[in-house]
């Protein structure tokens, strides 16, 4: 057979090819018109079985020639195919996007309910002058409890109370009372700081959480006496509560503060009638407070006859509870379930 021809042939079947490649619309048409052409006994498949009849002299230039048509009809497919895809996702997103539409806003985080309290209380102290300190979470037994007058078979140091690492050394601080001792060591005097920080105690029923938030006041100077706490405090309990809360000062006792005082505001449910939250007394505790006992100013190196001052500690859930009406259980405040916390966007 004429090489010539059999190069014509085979140009005309490769532009037929890719001729009718352009009406195919679906992969596996594309693939059954590849096999019509390329399998063996496909129309360029039968012609190569001329290729023996070919001149030997010749047969190079002809087998380059069918060498060029596969490579042609191959890449044609690879080509045919890859449109299609192309065009199956185009008229997907198409169909499926509008991409006009206004987007889906992420949904927007808040201050949790105690951090919003924290930081109120905290102003109300800062805008009279305190500054704010802070202290570790894992304290000394040193901190947390000898250098602040707690005799050594104190019944809060049992394990019971205390969340112990290595029992006598180290623990998880059961108040902030321990930045107390920090600041009078660290700072000059005067000492006028507030510490607002987690503390942890084996407890754990609806009314106590292991671990929950305290504030720390403290205030060291000459001539700092009783009139100076309670005049601090009153002001605090009017700022958070309204100027018309009443407060109580009732003695108590603190190893490191002498005299030592608890301090309630009136229910401010009940006014004082009596209720379920007040446990019908009518009253609400709110703080621990005293002046600090000497022995503690001693311990860290203040002269006690020249220096006095006033502590005090509060529990921020316990006033977090108050501030917002209907709080049931001071676990909510740890459960952080997002339909609870939503009340508190503001
Ligand atoms: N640290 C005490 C407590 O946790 C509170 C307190 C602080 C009392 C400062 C007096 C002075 O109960």
């Amino acid at each position: 057979m004429d090489p010539k021809e059999i190069i014509e042939q085979l140009q005309l079947l490769t532009q037929q090819f890719v001729a009718s490649l352009q009406n195919q619309s679906t992969e596996q048409a594309i693939r059954d018109l590849q096999a019509a052409y390329l399998s063996k006994k496909g129309k360029v498949g039968e012609l190569q079985t001329s290729l023996g009849q070919v001149e030997p002299s010749q047969r190079k230039e002809v087998g380059q020639a069918f060498n060029k048509a596969k490579q042609t009809i191959v890449q044609s497919v690879t080509e045919a195919i890859d449109g299609l895809v192309k065009r199956a996702e185009e008229a997907y997103l198409n169909a499926h996007f509008d991409v006009t539409l206004p987007g889906r806003a992420p949904a927007q985080g808040h201050m949790h309910p105690l951090s919003i309290v924290m930081y109120d209380i905290v102003d109300v102290f800062t805008s009279m002058g305190f500054d704010v300190a802070q202290g570790p979470e894992i304290e000394t037994d040193e901190y947390n409890f000898a250098k602040l007058n707690f005799p050594d078979d104190h019944p809060a140091r049992d394990m019971q109370d205390t969340l112990f690492i290595e029992e006598g050394k180290t623990l998880l601080r059961t108040h902030m009372s321990p930045v107390q001792i920090r600041s009078m060591l660290e700072r000059p005097l005067p000492v006028q700081v507030v510490a607002p920080g987690a503390v942890f105690r084996r407890d754990d029923d609806p009314t106590h959480s292991p671990m929950f938030f305290q504030i720390e006041g403290l205030l060291v100077d000459k001539g700092i006496h009783f009139g100076h706490l309670k005049g601090v405090l009153n002001t605090f309990l009017y700022q958070i509560f309204g100027e018309d809360v009443q407060t109580r000062f009732r003695p108590s006792f603190f190893p490191f503060t002498e005299p030592s005082v608890e301090v309630d505001i009136q229910c401010i449910y009940c006014k004082g009638k009596g209720c379920r939250l007040c446990s019908q007394t009518g009253w609400i505790e709110i703080l621990g407070a005293g002046m600090v006992d000497p022995n503690v100013l001693e311990g860290v190196g203040i002269d006690s006859e020249m220096y006095s001052g006033f502590a005090f500690g509060l529990g921020v859930d316990r006033v977090a509870m108050l501030k917002y009406e209907g709080i049931t259980s001071i676990k909510l405040f740890y459960e952080n379930d997002p339909r609870f916390l939503e009340r508190f966007r503001r």
